[in-house]
């Protein structure tokens, strides 16, 4: 594992205590789905059964901490859909795409759901979410997220995310791309391809037409996320350097958000936009959760 992250000291705050927070296990956060009730009935539900919630994310009041040796997938809430387990960091995206109710909303990447379902609660079921997953065999847990949650606004499609159809355009797009998912270490430890692989420079590209497509495909004064649940700034800031050299777009500074750490804008010799530094790193040190990379990109009116 040291070995692995080691080049990352030059950038993660705080390096040792990063390292040690990688050995302790993930805490059991789930997101009380508003579509189909409140989080204060599901807090009194559970209380019943002896499982106690502590609220999880300042200025939220959907997302909890449950004990961490809960299986929250035995629950009856579970399936009767009024909880969803995600990660903390994993619905801190969704938030900061902030979609409004009756709009229009592209999830390039969509599966299992865990975001585009958050995205449907935020709009309360309005408006319309085409979530967009490329592998069929996807479709599959990406409808069992949505039918569970009683997610009604989604059409599933299943283009390669770099060639979405520029037929429509869209007021948010979430773009949450496969990435080399070192910051899901404490959920599955590797085995990560290595920073020089041929297979990460491969999702590098494809990582870079996606997020010029999701660009590309938002109306004037549209909204884009772009995350990863990855360190390695190739797949995050280099990205979205790229994005600002080839578009006319702004980064939204992702700032006042806790637990946040600001995009590096130098990595191996290289100096990326200075704007980067508005993008958003989470840290499982700082934040207990899945490290995560967040930027958050308008096209300008
Ligand atoms: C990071 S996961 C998305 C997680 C999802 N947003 C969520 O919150 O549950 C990336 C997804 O992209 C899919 N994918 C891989 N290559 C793709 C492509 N070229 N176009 C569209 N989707 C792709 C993967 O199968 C995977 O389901």
């Amino acid at each position: 594992m040291m070995r692995l992250f080691e080049e990352y000291r030059e950038f993660i705050p705080d390096f040792d205590s990063f390292l040690e927070s990688l050995e302790r296990p993930l805490p059991n956060h789930l997101r009380v789905n508003r579509l189909k009730t409140s989080p204060a009935s599901v807090i009194a539900l559970l209380q019943n059964k002896g499982i106690f919630l502590k609220p999880a994310y300042i200025g939220n009041d959907t997302l909890y901490e449950a004990p961490r040796d809960l299986l929250p997938g035995r629950l009856l809430e579970y399936f009767l859909g009024y909880i969803h387990p995600q990660a903390l960091t994993s619905c801190v995206a969704s938030l900061f795409l902030a979609p409004r109710a009756n709009s229009t909303v592209l999830d390039l990447c969509a599966a299992p759901g865990g975001k585009t379902s958050h995205v449907a609660q935020l709009m309360a079921n309005t408006g319309i979410i085409v979530a967009n997953e490329l592998h069929l065999r996807r479709h599959a847990p990406l409808s069992h997220t949505l039918s569970r949650l009683g997610v009604l606004n989604a059409v599933l499609t299943a283009y390669p995310a770099q060639e979405f159809p520029l037929r429509e355009s869209f007021d948010f797009v979430m773009a949450d791309v496969p990435c080399s998912g070192e910051g899901r270490w404490r959920f599955s430890r590797g085995p990560y391809s290595t920073a020089e692989s041929k297979y990460r420079t491969a999702m590098v590209e494809a990582q870079k037409k996606m997020i010029l497509r999701g660009f590309d495909l938002l109306r004037k004064e549209g909204t884009m996320v772009y995350s990863t649940c990855t360190y390695n700034p190739e797949e995050n800031e280099k990205v979205v350097d790229f994005l600002l050299g080839h578009r006319d777009a702004e980064l939204v500074p992702l700032d006042n958000v806790p637990g946040i750490e600001p995009g590096i804008p130098r990595w191996r010799k290289e100096n990326f936009d200075g704007r980067v530094r508005g993008a958003g790193r989470f840290y499982p040190h700082r934040i207990d959760s899945v490290g995560f990379f967040m930027a958050k990109i308008c096209r300008r009116g």
